[in-house]
């Protein structure tokens, strides 16, 4: 969908759709106010009657409301004024595309981007109306053969301020949400795909496909033969029970400078998980498909930084691998030598995602980061501590953490922080090689967090366990797109910090 910002009011606009908040307890909005009096109290009637309530997420299509020049007028209920925050925020402008979709009109002027909503300005708004938007009307019906057309789908959303005077900072705004829009949908896409199709060579194939898109992007991709020189032999180990061999992704987006240090992202690209030889239970498995979530947040931070041309330097770093049981699997028991060296005995082959990360961990050293966050779907521990509300994060650099939970909070992709103390490191003790790749059951998010610290010791790294957030179960099943908000919200926010700092 195309968007745009404006400051019009709303009885004027001349539009398929105007979209107006209204309270609980009949209070309205400003813009509700507006057409309100412009049609001589027709709003008021209407609650006054008890069509509409004002509660969190309600909706009523109005048609043919006097004296406005809009075709419809949507009245989107609010909740309660006092309680309206982003979570509202959210709820709100969902129900609202929810309920335009199944409207006929193909433009809409929506108001709710000037409603107050504490600690956030006109640009969050949009942003996070757009993202919200395009994420509640997202479709993955590409290997459906018969596509559910809506009957005349939306096409143009303006979203209103207040003031002109927040219009630039609005239009910013726009393309920042339609980027990160962009980015979570490619997220995804690949994420939803299922094994026998998303494979470590199809990523590969995916992060040419991009190369050749964008110009500021360039694409190397090694193989498994590449990886043996390297000494990669934790990641050739998961690899090795599956006929589809594996692939380590290094996309590099140069927007700033070249003495500019690079923000560097790792992702888990683990396109099936079935655990190995440490074979994992037949329920739900199919949800091991999501297993690459991680890489596939890469890729839609990177087309996200690619669409918005932002001036600093990006590196993507994927590793993808599939974890199958074969005649030629790693065997619990084995004894591996990564990359840095240190050697590992895999105690269970269905940890594999802290395998394909370590060496990738070591790889990425030699692009001298300003910092390395890496993201999976690496622990069941994960959901367990925290459900499916925040994403689990640690890091070796406190400042780090601190970033990433504000942008968490600015994004409304949040994180939440674990410690990784030394206490915990004994739990990754072997009798055989330098460590175990499991810790036992107690903090099994922390001892994971643990075991690729080992690997990421000589830089600023944070880690951030997508295990609970990156899909949804159930009814809605399906990738989120998390955590791409949060990781552009980072990346924004660097920007900023040097724009202030005057560099
Ligand atoms: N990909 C899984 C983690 C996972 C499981 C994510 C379920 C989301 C839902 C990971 O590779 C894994 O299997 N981890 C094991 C580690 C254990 C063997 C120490 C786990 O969490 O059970
Ligand atoms: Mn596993
Ligand atoms: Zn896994």
């Amino acid at each position: 969908m195309e968007y745009s910002v404006k400051s019009g009011s709303p009885e004027k606009q001349r539009s398929g759709c105007v979209v107006i908040g209204v309270f609980r307890n009949r209070r309205l909005s400003t813009a509700a106010k507006a057409v309100d009096q412009a049609s001589d109290g027709y709003i008021t009637a209407v609650l006054r009657r008890g069509d509409f309530s004002g509660d969190k997420g309600e909706t009523l299509l109005l048609l043919e409301v006097p004296n406005v020049l809009c075709d419809r007028v949507l009245l989107v209920g609010c909740g309660k004024e006092r309680d309206f925050d982003e979570q509202a925020f959210q709820k709100v402008v969902a129900a609202a595309v929810q309920a335009l979709d199944r409207s006929g009109a193909t433009d809409a002027s929506s108001y709710l981007t000037e409603l107050a909503v504490r600690h956030h300005g006109a640009d969050w708004k949009v942003r996070q109306h757009i993202v919200v938007a395009e994420s509640t009307l997202y479709r993955f019906d590409q290997l459906k053969s018969k596509k559910d057309e809506p009957r005349r789908p939306l096409k143009r959303m303006v979203l209103n301020l207040g003031s002109r005077r927040e219009l630039p900072a609005g239009e910013r705004a726009v393309r920042e949400g339609m980027a990160i829009a962009s980015g979570m949908r490619l997220t995804r896409d690949l994420a939803n795909l299922p094994g026998n199709i998303c494979k470590p060579e199809y990523l590969a194939e995916q992060a040419r496909l991009l190369a050749r898109t964008y110009d500021p992007l360039d694409v190397e991709i090694l193989d498994e033969k590449q990886m043996e020189e390297l000494g990669m032999g934790a990641l050739l180990a998961v690899a090795r029970g599956s006929t589809n061999p594996p692939r380590l992704i290094v996309m590099r987006y140069s927007g700033g400078s070249s003495d500019e240090a690079p923000q560097v992202l790792v992702g888990k690209g683990i396109t099936f998980d079935t655990g190995g030889i440490s074979l994992k239970p037949g329920e739900a498995m199919d949800e091991m498909k999501f297993d690459m979530s991680g890489a596939a947040s890469v890729f839609g931070v990177i087309r996200a930084c690619c669409e918005l041309q932002l001036p600093m330097n990006v590196i993507g770093v994927i590793a993808a691998a599939e974890n199958m049981p074969d005649g030629n699997a790693s065997r619990p028991g084995d004894i591996v030598t990564t990359m840095s060296g240190q050697t590992v005995e895999i105690l269970n082959t269905d940890a594999e995602g802290r395998l394909v990360l370590c060496d990738a961990l070591t790889y990425v050293e030699r692009f001298e980061p300003a910092t390395v966050i890496d993201i999976a779907t690496l622990t069941g521990a994960c959901i367990i501590a925290l459900g499916h509300v925040a994403s689990g994060l640690l890091a070796n650099h406190a400042p780090l953490a601190n970033d990433l939970i504000h942008a968490g909070r600015t994004s409304f992709d949040r994180v939440w922080e674990l410690p990784l103390w030394d206490d915990y490191q004994e739990q990754l003790d072997s009798n055989f090689a330098d460590m175990a790749n499991i810790g036992g059951r107690p903090a099994g998010t922390i001892t994971a967090a643990c075991f690729l610290s080992r690997f990421a010791k000589k830089y600023r790294w944070a880690h951030l366990d997508i295990a609970g957030t990156a899909w949804k179960s159930g009814k809605e099943k399906g990738a989120t797109g998390r955590p791409v908000p949060l990781l552009m919200q980072y990346l924004l926010d660097r920007l900023e910090e040097r724009q202030r700092s005057g560099k």
